[in-house]
């Protein structure tokens, strides 16, 4: 299979984990601890190119990429030093990519908007990726039919509803182009931690009677979500963790708050009680710390690569088995170990013939 051609929408934090990670595992000859697949559907990661880049922000915009990467207010951690990519940042429309609460951190460039789809389609990009920020719901639509209208496939890393949206999922379809998301998981997925420890505690018995599992941290998405979609998010968690219990349990699982000086750290806390035996107590209080930006890296490099899967197979909508393998809120909700299979079978019948 020949290369996968990426256009990434938004250079944050997390396109910066992407191109870092690219240039990561690319010098790497024999090791690629850190990676669930460092080969799938026959591609590497070397297989994987940035051919074109949007962003809004003037620090950003008309920069090479593997120096907007670097450019405030991204704060991801610096792990791999970017030779110059040849791909330049280009204007995006802002729409409602900024919100109130991040307008003082965003630098709106005044660049003339470039017409994306055409971008797109002169820079052979077959899957955009859409790292937008949370609160951008229109934004992420506008550039879901800028891929429509260029044929390339699109990934929905942001929790607005465009695969997990049925009229939205019908376009693609009916474009013959497919499309993955919403919400991408974590590698170190909070959400993951908390659906297993349940489903390991229910299955033994006990009886979750309460719990939750709130966040902090300091990237401009942990503001932005605070500001915009913190409702959509705890929303979309708290649904997905409470289907790991057979039974009706109180559960809130969400994004809550912003700390500056924690950069692109995390720090997630985890509150769960119930009963056992002859109803006798249990109390799991834990904290558990990540990076954010590394957190989607190993997943979206299977995510376009399983996308370059599905395009050479002429799917079409939103393709199920990448949805439930790498998305928070596909359209339709499956056990993880279900999901696991069904996105290893999907390469395994489709990859390579
Ligand atoms: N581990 C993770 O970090 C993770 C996990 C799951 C989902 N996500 C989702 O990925 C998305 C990106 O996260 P991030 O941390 O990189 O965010 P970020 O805020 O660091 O980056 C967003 C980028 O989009 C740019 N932007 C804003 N409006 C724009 C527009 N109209 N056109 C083009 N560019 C625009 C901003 O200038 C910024 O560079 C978020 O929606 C987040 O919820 C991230």
């Amino acid at each position: 299979m020949s290369k996968v051609k990426v256009a990434l929408i938004g250079v944050g934090n997390c396109a910066s984990a992407f191109v870092q990670g690219l240039q990561y595992y690319g010098k790497q000859t024999e090791s690629c601890v850190g990676l669930r697949n460092p080969q799938l559907g026959g591609l590497t990661t070397r297989d994987i190119q940035v051919v074109a880049a949007f962003d809004v922000d003037k620090r950003k915009v008309g920069k090479d990429l593997a120096e907007a990467i670097f450019a405030a207010p991204n704060n991801a951690p610096k792990v791999a030093d970017v030779p110059a990519t040849g791909v330049t940042v280009q204007k995006g429309s802002l729409l409602d990519g900024v919100g109130e609460c991040t307008r003082s951190i965003v630098q709106i460039s005044g660049a003339a908007d470039v017409n994306v789809a055409e971008a797109l389609r002169s820079s052979g990009a077959e899957v955009a990726v859409n790292l937008l920020p949370s609160g951008a719901v229109e934004a992420s639509r506008w550039y879901a039919a800028q891929a429509l209208a260029a044929g390339c496939a699109f990934v929905n890393a942001t929790p607005n509803f465009v695969a997990s949206d049925a009229a939205w999922a019908k376009r693609f379809e009916d474009a013959g182009l497919p499309v993955a998301g919403d919400d991408l998981v974590d590698q170190v997925g909070s959400t993951a931690l908390h659906k297993t420890l349940l489903k390991l505690l229910s299955m033994n018995g006990v009886r979750i009677a309460e719990t939750y599992q709130l966040d902090v941290g300091g990237g401009t998405e942990s503001l932005d979500t605070l500001d915009r979609s913190r409702d959509a998010k705890r929303a979309i968690k708290t649904q997905s963790v409470a289907a790991s219990l057979p039974y009706k349990a109180e559960v809130v699982a969400g994004s809550t708050d912003y700390v500056d000086f924690l950069q692109n750290k995390r720090d997630s806390y985890f509150w769960i009680s119930g009963s056992y035996f002859c109803n006798a107590p249990m109390r799991i209080d834990l904290k558990f710390s990540t990076v954010d930006a590394p957190n989607a890296g190993s997943v979206l490099f299977d995510v376009v690569r399983a996308m370059k899967v599905a395009l050479e197979k002429k799917q079409k909508g939103a393709v199920l088995p990448v949805c439930v393998y790498a998305f928070k809120r596909p359209p339709q909700l499956v056990p993880l170990e279900t999901a696991e299979e069904m996105f290893t079978r999907f390469i395994k019948e489709n990859a390579g013939h």
